[in-house]
């Protein structure tokens, strides 16, 4: 199946979508050979390679102009994890497919226990290091504390320069900005970023977004919470951060709400081919959203969440579309 737009086009137009363009056109096209992802349900990863020439579509940090792939990979539970090979190996599996399917963007945190080492460990192992967008949190109080904590996270994820250094949950924000507008004058951090996951949240969250113009703004939005959409998403894209969503699948109660349910036969017209993919796409079309970090642990499904960031996007319409069906079922 051919598309009508280049690839050249659809970087640029997801670009100025997240330069701040509410206007745009939400029927993006990218061009790519019709190659359904063989799934093996044994985990037989040879078979879960997309023989794709294209490029995940991305987005562009605001504060930089860098582009970003739309799809990325959370961390939490998932790579908190022992040394065994039992344990890592589907971990590797996760991580190599990652940079295969053309994502990028790994969000970690302290808080995630073994999380920020393991994924170190393994992206050094595998000769990724370069691959990937190294994002992870300062949770602690206090600046010097902050400071331990974050050079420790370096130590872990084996980088001289964390890509993106966020405050977990708000934790002591004003402190670490302070430390973190220093570093990231240094070269120590590429980006800093604020994050929440809880509704309650957002409109403190928000008014930081609007005061302080972090870099990145991490959330939750999904298809059934869809608190962001009443201004949040809209304050980012206005001032000039770039938006990670976290929990995108609510952590996996939405898999819950359609099971046995089939997709609506409409889906395919903006290439969807799994609830997965349905989910994500309803989150990455809308215009204010850099990248989404679904997390995952199992290659099947990492596979499948990369696919959401190739083909057709729902316009404006479309997403209505998907919300109301959503909120039927
Ligand atoms: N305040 C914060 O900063 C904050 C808070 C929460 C989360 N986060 C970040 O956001 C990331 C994502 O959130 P989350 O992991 O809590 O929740 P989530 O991404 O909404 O859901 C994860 C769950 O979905 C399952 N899953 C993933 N892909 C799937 C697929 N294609 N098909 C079926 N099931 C699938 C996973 O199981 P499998 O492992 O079996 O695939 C897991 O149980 C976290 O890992 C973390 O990095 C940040």
């Amino acid at each position: 199946m051919k598309y009508s737009k280049t690839r050249r086009e659809v970087i640029k137009t997801m670009g100025i979508a997240a330069m701040g363009a509410m206007t745009l056109p939400f029927s993006y096209f990218c061009k790519r050979e019709d190659n359904d992802i063989k799934i093996n349900e044994n985990l037989n990863t040879t078979n879960l390679k997309k023989d794709t020439k294209d490029e995940m579509l991305k987005r562009a940090v605001p504060s930089s102009g860098e582009l970003i792939p739309v799809v990325g990979l959370g961390s939490w539970q998932q790579f908190d994890v022992g040394s065994s090979d039992n344990d890592r190996e589907p971990l590797r599996a996760v991580l190599k497919l990652m940079v295969d399917q053309g994502g990028k963007v790994i969000d970690s945190s302290p808080m995630y226990g073994r999380s920020e080492s393991v994924i170190g460990d393994l992206t050094s192992e595998l000769g990724l290091s370069d691959k990937f967008f190294f994002a992870t949190k300062v949770w602690t109080r206090g600046r010097e504390d902050g400071i331990s904590q974050m050079e420790d996270s370096a130590r872990k994820m084996k980088r001289d320069v964390i890509d993106l250094m966020q405050v977990h949950n708000l934790v002591d924000w004003e402190t670490h900005l302070q430390t973190l507008r220093a570093w990231k004058k240094e070269g120590r951090v590429r980006y800093f970023g604020i994050t929440t996951s809880q509704d309650s949240v957002h409109d403190e969250i928000e008014e930081i977004v609007k005061s302080e113009k972090p870099d990145f703004v991490q959330f939750n939005y999904s298809i059934k919470e869809r608190n962001a959409e009443k201004s949040l998403l809209k304050a980012a894209l206005d001032s000039g951060t770039a938006v990670l969503i976290n929990e995108p699948y609510d952590k996996g109660n939405l898999f819950s709400d359609v099971k046995d349910k089939k997709l609506p036969e409409w889906a395919a017209e903006y290439d969807i081919k799994s609830w997965g993919q349905f989910f994500l796409k309803y989150i990455i079309s809308h215009p204010a959203v850099t990248c989404v970090i679904p997390g995952t642990s199992n290659p099947k499904h990492l596979v499948d969440n990369m696919g959401a960031g190739y083909g057709k996007l729902p316009d404006e319409n479309g997403r209505k579309k998907m919300a109301e069906f959503y909120d039927k079922l």
